[in-house]
């Protein structure tokens, strides 16, 4: 199978070398020759530190490697079957390359664009043949995550999209249906583990190293202030953002002051050597606070409402409850998945500490999702018999 990546960059790259992994043919075309050399030289270098450490063979790094072409210009996919984009993140500049694709690729070809926060039906909507428009949304990096959100367009055919479930199947990943809404899956469900420990920390209930730790001990591999210092803040306060514009200004989307300060400070996180704690050599920590009742209050507030979110995209048919659970597992390794998580806390349970936090801030942020109640009501679960 012939496929094209569109976009060197740091998707790009990554998702060009697992499909040659996978034994395909790739051509990666970029506008920018200098993003095309980088990256080519970088999958080198990448694959001999794995050959270095005995994690792959020498016949395997010469494979990928005669697999990817790094060319600049389009023409080049006049036969590609499969063709992702991952370029600037900007719609006009994403249709108007499909628009231009369109008349150089076959009939048969799928076009699939890498985006985690245009609509895709908007990109789609440009093209003559709108139904072979797709979304494929890879995480960040494309070679070690293992989740694939596969987006369908409204334009999207049925065939187009099995097929597209397919190919990306076959490049060792898992792949899950989301609806074409803001944030997909896992960036609008994964919400409220920001901004609830964002809330915790305003209120100054607890500092940041408590909240963390807090929740790496009921499982989480990283506390929510790690998390974003690692992200970075410009990109986890984008998201946040266009969630919440997207979703016409929600007030449970609200993005916090203290992460929008952070950036205007350029205090990005890890990457600036500052964000929610300090990475110079040497930099204080506090220890965190190991009260049970401090920690069970954090817990229980950020679980809830991830798991409210994660009910209310079900409510919704974002996606079906099983890929809700594999999205977040596998997207941001959460140590299980959260309706499961809710079955084992209790439906009513969940409902009575969201209706706790409503009464007691009297905000729409805390509203319970509908499904949530009646499955009180009819006396369900999400998976327990
Ligand atoms: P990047 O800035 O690292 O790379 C973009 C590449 O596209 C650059 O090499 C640039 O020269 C090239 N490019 C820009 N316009 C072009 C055009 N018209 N034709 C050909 N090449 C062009 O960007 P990154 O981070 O790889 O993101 C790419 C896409 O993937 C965006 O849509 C982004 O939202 C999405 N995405 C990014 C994730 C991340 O964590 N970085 C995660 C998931 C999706």
């Amino acid at each position: 199978m012939k496929i094209g990546v569109i976009g060197s960059g740091t998707m790009g790259a990554g998702i060009a070398q697992v499909a040659a992994q996978a034994g395909n043919q790739v051509i990666v075309i970029d506008n920018n020759i200098e993003s095309l050399s980088r990256a080519s030289n970088q999958l080198v270098v990448t694959l001999d530190k794995l050959l270095g450490k005995q994690k792959i063979t020498a016949e395997k790094v010469k494979q990928i490697v005669g697999n990817i072409q790094w060319l600049n210009d389009i023409n080049s996919l006049h036969d590609a079957d499969f063709i992702i984009e991952a370029i600037v993140e900007n719609l006009e500049v994403k249709q108007s390359l499909f628009l231009s694709l369109e008349s150089v690729i076959s009939p048969s070809c799928i076009l699939a664009t890498n985006t985690s926060s245009l609509s895709v039906t908007s990109i789609a909507a440009s093209c003559k043949y709108p139904e072979r428009v797709i979304g494929v949304h890879f995480f960040n990096p494309a070679t070690i995550m293992e989740l694939v959100e596969i987006i369908p367009a409204i334009q999207t055919s049925s065939e187009i999209v099995q097929t597209t479930k397919n190919i990306v199947d076959g490049w060792n990943k898992k792949t899950v249906v989301a609806k074409d809404t803001p944030g997909f899956i896992v960036n609008r469900i994964a919400r409220p583990f920001y901004s609830e420990s964002l809330r915790i920390l305003e209120e100054g209930f607890a500092n940041i190293e408590t909240i963390d730790s807090a929740l790496c001990q009921i499982g989480f591999r990283m506390g929510p202030f790690a998390l974003m210092d690692l992200i970075g803040h410009d990109i986890n306060y984008t998201v946040t953002e266009t969630v919440w514009k997207s979703f016409y200004f929600d007030p449970k989307y609200t993005p916090s002051f203290t992460q929008k300060r952070l950036v205007e400070a350029k205090w990005f996180g890890k990457k600036s050597g500052r964000g929610f704690y300090n990475y110079q050599e040497g930099a204080d920590k506090n220890s965190p606070d190991k009260d049970e009742i401090v920690c069970s209050t954090i817990t229980n507030r950020v679980l809830v409402m991830l798991i409210n979110e994660a009910a209310n995209a079900l409510f919704l048919h974002v996606a079906s409850k099983e890929d809700i659970d594999l999205a977040m597992t596998k997207g941001v390794n959460y140590p299980k998945g959260l309706l499961k998580w809710a079955d084992e806390l209790g439906i009513k349970y969940c409902v009575e500490t969201l209706d706790t936090l409503y009464k007691e801030y009297g905000e729409d942020r805390y509203r319970c999702s509908p499904l949530l109640r009646k499955m009180i009501v009819q006396q369900t679960t999400f998976f327990k018999p």
